[in-house]
């Protein structure tokens, strides 16, 4: 298990607290504990993840957990894409409302809470993932009804048990370490046998 990995998994189970109060504290959905904490892509990822995806101006791009919402903010105003954000942390709705506020985006992104698991994700054509590694596993079934020719870029964690189609690794210039992204086409190329490092960089 990487250092990342657990440093990600230990700063989830860190803030559970926290995750609670604030799904509790303005929700409007149940109050559904996230699944995992809040940190966010570095801009120069961000970029990165948007130029393996080969993103265009026809593209529908979904970020599934997006933070503050740089992901679909950046999109939409690299590409002119129409982008969409969801976040179960109404903290991160927040956040995200304002940053497209901020970037006059608003004709292009949207943001909603919601809970991943429940997203119909057939209208995106781009879907980028920075989640823990079994949180992608259990969107494999969601991921399997995007249209033939859909990309998905994960960051740090892959997709068990699904071959992507390319992996990198680039060091980012924010923070100074290095960050995996694993790129994906539909239909997704499943293995029988999950590798035991499958999700690992
Ligand atoms: C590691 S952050 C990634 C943020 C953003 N995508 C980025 O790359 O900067 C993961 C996000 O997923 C959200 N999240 C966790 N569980 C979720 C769930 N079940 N449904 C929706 N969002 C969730 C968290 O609130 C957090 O903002």
């Amino acid at each position: 298990m990487s250092r990342k990995f657990m440093l990600f998994v230990a700063l989830a189970v860190w803030q559970l607290p926290l995750a609670a109060w604030a799904a509790t504290s303005d929700d409007e959905g149940g109050g559904r504990t996230p699944d995992v904490v809040y940190v966010g892509t570095p801009s120069d990822v961000v970029t990165k993840m948007l130029d393996l995806a080969e993103v265009t101006k026809e593209d529908v791009l979904y970020d599934l957990g997006c933070g503050d919402g740089r992901i679909v903010v950046r999109a939409a105003k690299l590409y002119g894409c129409r982008a969409i954000g969801y976040d179960i942390n109404p903290v991160r709705v927040r956040e995200s409302l304002e940053n497209i506020q901020r970037n006059n985006v608003q004709d292009l992104v949207t943001v909603q809470r919601r809970d991943v698991f429940t997203v119909d994700l057939t209208p995106a054509t781009v879907v980028t993932l920075y989640l823990l590694p079994e949180m992608n596993a259990r969107l494999i079934p969601q991921l399997q009804e995007l249209k033939p020719g859909s990309r998905i870029v994960a960051h740090d964690y892959g997709i068990r048990g699904v071959t992507p189609d390319k992996t990198i690794t680039m060091d980012s210039k924010v923070d100074g370490v290095p960050h995996y992204l694993y790129v994906y086409t539909t239909p997704l190329k499943l293995r029988k046998k999950p590798l035991v490092d499958d999700d690992e960089p």
